[in-house]
């Protein structure tokens, strides 16, 4: 029996690297004041259908539930959070920021980058229009990765206007039920063929190329573009009028951030969504945000050596030389954890030499040796790094333990 294909078996080391990631998205979004929600992973079918576009309509896990009700795993937090926003929204001060890392399922084609299960930092704030909320959001998505150990030389945050692309529509006399997959064949564009590209653009096919190569005017790109410089954040940034996104609610500043080398997909992705509370919940709030996947992130920090394999510590490893001494060497295990101190040792009878090598596999800082000292008040303690040993008394290594926390 396996897990089922696209979907990951987290073992302690694959568990602990996992919890590096989630540790530094926790930090550094809340740092930035963004306070963590979460909701649920099932979800009422048509919350998802109605505003996220056919692209993730066709990769839903949905079912019909025992009480025929169609349910769908969440593909996305987006949605989940304009519905908790607008049911409570006149309880919280805007503009609102909430950070959450969903577990979400996608029925995608299991490929590099792409599993049909990841983990999603999202960050997401409400109610405020001005564009100092979109600086405030690339600013922490770009320290996020930083927080990582990346740099300008590793990721870039391809930004754009869908905004500006929605008006060139608009002016272009494009019919407003065509929008959406026009912007989906600029999404598209770098992946397919540019024949195919072409075909779907029809007679806008050549303006569109043009503005691809030569960029056009945004007076919101301008704006968040020196924010950042402001913030000394330039070298982070590209615009880009391909980025449009490909979900369909977006309306404003869209971006997404990819590595420099071009060797793997976006790492996360995000935007502007004015209408959406509104469309669905019938609440006008003004929101943005992004989310930020853990598999390309992993993929590019295991490619750079950032990804920590440090798996949870053992402060110390307790070896007992003889059975005789168990008890109180459980007496002393007993106190260390009351401490907070994270202890180990054999469930049964171990030669000595056994329980060192088991000290240095489960990573241990130092191992305590309970034998005949411990007669006179006292153990050995051995630093596993340095062989140091030296004879300690109980009262002293209580207090060095509790010193250390
Ligand atoms: P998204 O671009 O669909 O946006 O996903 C965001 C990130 O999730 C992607 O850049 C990628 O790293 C990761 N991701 C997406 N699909 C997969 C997959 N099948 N396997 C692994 N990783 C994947 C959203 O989901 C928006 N709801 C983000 C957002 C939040 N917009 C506003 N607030």
């Amino acid at each position: 029996m396996q897990a089922l294909n696209g979907f990951r078996d987290f073992y302690p080391e694959a568990f602990a690297q996992r919890a590096f990631i989630f540790e530094t998205w926790r930090r550094v979004a809340s740092g930035y004041g963004f306070v963590e929600y979460d909701g649920p992973p099932l979800e009422p079918l048509d919350l998802f259908t109605k505003k996220s576009g056919e692209e993730i309509v066709g990769q839903l896990y949905n079912f019909i539930d025992k009480g025929e009700r169609p349910v769908t795993l969440r593909p996305e937090m987006t949605p989940t959070f304009a519905r908790m926003v607008a049911a409570r929204h006149r309880d919280f001060k805007k503009p609102l920021k909430w950070m959450a890392l969903p577990q979400v399922f996608r029925y995608e084609r299991p490929q590099k980058g792409r599993l049909r299960e990841h983990y999603q930092l999202n960050c997401d704030i409400v109610g405020e229009e001005s564009l100092s909320a979109d600086i405030e959001l690339i600013a922490c998505l770009i320290d996020v990765l930083r927080g990582f150990g990346l740099s300008s030389k590793d990721f870039v945050v391809r930004m754009s206007d869908r905004q500006f692309w929605i008006d060139f529509l608009i002016e272009n006399g494009v019919p407003e039920s065509e929008w959406y997959s026009k912007l989906q064949a600029i999404d598209k564009s770098e992946r397919e063929k540019p024949e195919v590209t072409r075909e779907k653009l029809g007679p806008l096919a050549e303006k569109i190329e043009k503005i691809f190569t030569e960029g056009a005017a945004s007076e919101r790109i301008s704006t968040v573009m020196n924010g950042l410089k402001g913030m000394g954040l330039e070298d982070y940034i590209q615009v880009d009028f391909r980025i449009v996104r490909g979900l369909a609610y977006y309306t404003g500043i869209v971006f997404e951030a990819f590595d420099r080398s071009g060797e793997f997909r976006a790492i996360a992705g995000g935007g502007r969504y004015d209408s959406l509370l509104k469309n669905l919940c019938d609440v006008a709030l003004p929101a943005l945000g992004f989310g930020l996947g853990d598999v390309v992130l992993s993929e590019l920090l295991k490619s750079k050596g950032l990804l920590s394999q440090k798996s949870a510590q053992l402060d110390y490893y307790v070896a007992i030389a003889d059975e005789s001494y168990r008890d109180r060497a459980f007496g002393l295990i007993h106190q260390l954890r009351d401490q907070g101190c994270k202890v180990d040792y054999a469930l049964n009878s171990q030669k000595l030499v056994k329980q060192f090598e088991a000290a240095e596999s489960r990573g241990a800082v130092k191992v305590i040796i309970v034998d005949a000292t411990i007669d006179e008040g006292a153990v050995l303690l051995k630093t596993i790094a340095t062989r140091d040993q030296i004879k300690i008394s109980l009262i002293d290594l209580l207090q060095i333990s509790v010193n250390e926390k």
